[in-house]
């Protein structure tokens, strides 16, 4: 190997340390109340078939709408959510959530990640 290859070499391995520090603390701030409660509160009644947990946290949900002209179905997806909760189908609890998700989570995450979680 010529010197200016390891050179070459060494400059890729530093590069590739510092984009996986930007990756890793990208991470770490991806994060807002609203996904914490996601993931403390649904995905946990979720994974312990505990449907009733599981509508009521959805009916909650309905009523904490971010932003009535940017999501106009938030309440009717959560409500959606909640009686498939109770009918107790996996399948149609897992389409539910994902409704809300394609439709509504980019634009959550770009513009309303401050919203509180349902209390
Ligand atoms: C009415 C809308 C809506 C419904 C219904 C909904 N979610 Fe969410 N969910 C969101 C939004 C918005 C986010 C993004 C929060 C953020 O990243 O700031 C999210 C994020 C999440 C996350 C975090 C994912 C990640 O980015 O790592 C999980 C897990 C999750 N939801 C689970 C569920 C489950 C399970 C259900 C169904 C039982 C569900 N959600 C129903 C709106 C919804």
């Amino acid at each position: 190997m010529t010197s200016s290859n390891r050179r070459a070499v060494g400059f890729g391995w530093l590069v590739g340390l510092v984009a996986l520090g930007v990756v890793a603390s990208a991470q770490a701030e991806d994060t807002s109340p609203m996904k914490d409660w996601m993931k403390k509160e649904v995905v946990a009644a979720k994974t312990a078939g505990d449907n009733a947990k599981l509508e009521a946290l959805m009916l909650k949900l309905a009523k904490t709408v971010p932003d009535e002209k940017d999501f106009p179905k938030w309440a009717e997806y959560s409500k959606k959510s909640a009686a498939s909760a109770k009918g107790g189908n996996k399948d149609e609890i897992n389409a539910a959530c994902k409704i809300c998700h394609d439709d509504y989570r980019k634009i959550f995450k770009e513009k309303y990640r401050s919203t509180p979680p349902p209390k």
